[in-house]
């Protein structure tokens, strides 16, 4: 089965997963970070090289503090519980996105994390946290401006927060929405869409393995028709 070089996922419904227990949107968010660990290490297990997992959106940023607070938490849990078992797994560790929007304290914990991850032989992880598409096209363009370098899809590609990474090549999102939100705009340009009904806390590798058996019988021709 042809497999992603690339898979990127926006994880939505962990609040709505709550709403419908009469739980704490928090204890969504805590059954999301679950299901994330199971997620990545089935992808990884089945080595696809790169997954990119949107965490949390600059706009995110605007809800309630009680939330945040809780999903900073859920941060600093992951970066200082996930780096042994992602550096034993051989897969490197990166946050895409704007984290000077993030509290210092989190943003420390980012920062020691991704150092501490930064080599990895099998695979690339890359969280979305305080990531916005439009936002990342423009401090890309600022870049190559300040640089006064050439600006070509290579240098602009090279330029973005996922710089170095392949485009993506299929991207889920759970939740029922079908939007990609403000999410890899430009690395998505030729991406396969699979999206999910289920709340992200409900979405099994068993899912995951039902949207890449979609995602192998798709034909792929980037705009090209066949000779
Ligand atoms: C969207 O669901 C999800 C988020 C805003 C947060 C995602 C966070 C995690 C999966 C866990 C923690 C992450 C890390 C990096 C440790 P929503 O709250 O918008 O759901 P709703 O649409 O049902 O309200």
């Amino acid at each position: 089965m042809v497999l992603p070089e690339h898979i990127a996922v926006i994880m939505d419904g962990n609040g709505r997963w709550a709403q419908r227990r009469m739980l704490p949107r928090a204890a969504g968010h805590r059954a999301g970070m679950k299901r994330m660990l199971s997620l990545t290490e089935h992808i990884f297990g089945l080595g696809i090289p790169y997954c990119t997992l949107f965490a949390l959106s600059a706009e995110n940023l605007s809800r309630p503090k009680e939330e945040l607070d809780e999903l900073f938490e859920l941060i600093r849990i992951y970066f200082t519980e996930q780096i042994g078992p992602l550096r034993r797994a051989g897969i490197a560790l990166r946050v895409v996105g704007d984290c000077m929007l993030l509290p210092a304290a989190t943003r420390k914990v980012i920062e020691e994390g991704v150092r501490a991850a930064s080599d990895g032989a099998k695979g690339t992880l890359a969280l979305a946290i305080g990531y916005g598409g439009r936002q990342d096209i423009v401090s890309a363009a600022e870049k190559l401006a300040e640089a006064g370098a050439q600006i070509t899809l290579e240098s602009f590609r090279e330029s973005l927060s996922t710089g170095g990474m392949p485009a993506v090549d299929l991207l889920i999102r759970t939740g029922k929405e079908k939007r990609l939100s403000n999410f890899l705009l430009f690395e998505s340009a030729y991406a396969e869409l699979v999206f999910s009904d289920k709340l992200f806390p409900d979405f099994t590798c068993r899912d995951l393995d039902r949207a890449l058996s979609e995602y192998a019988k798709r034909e792929r021709r980037y705009g090209k028709i066949e000779t």
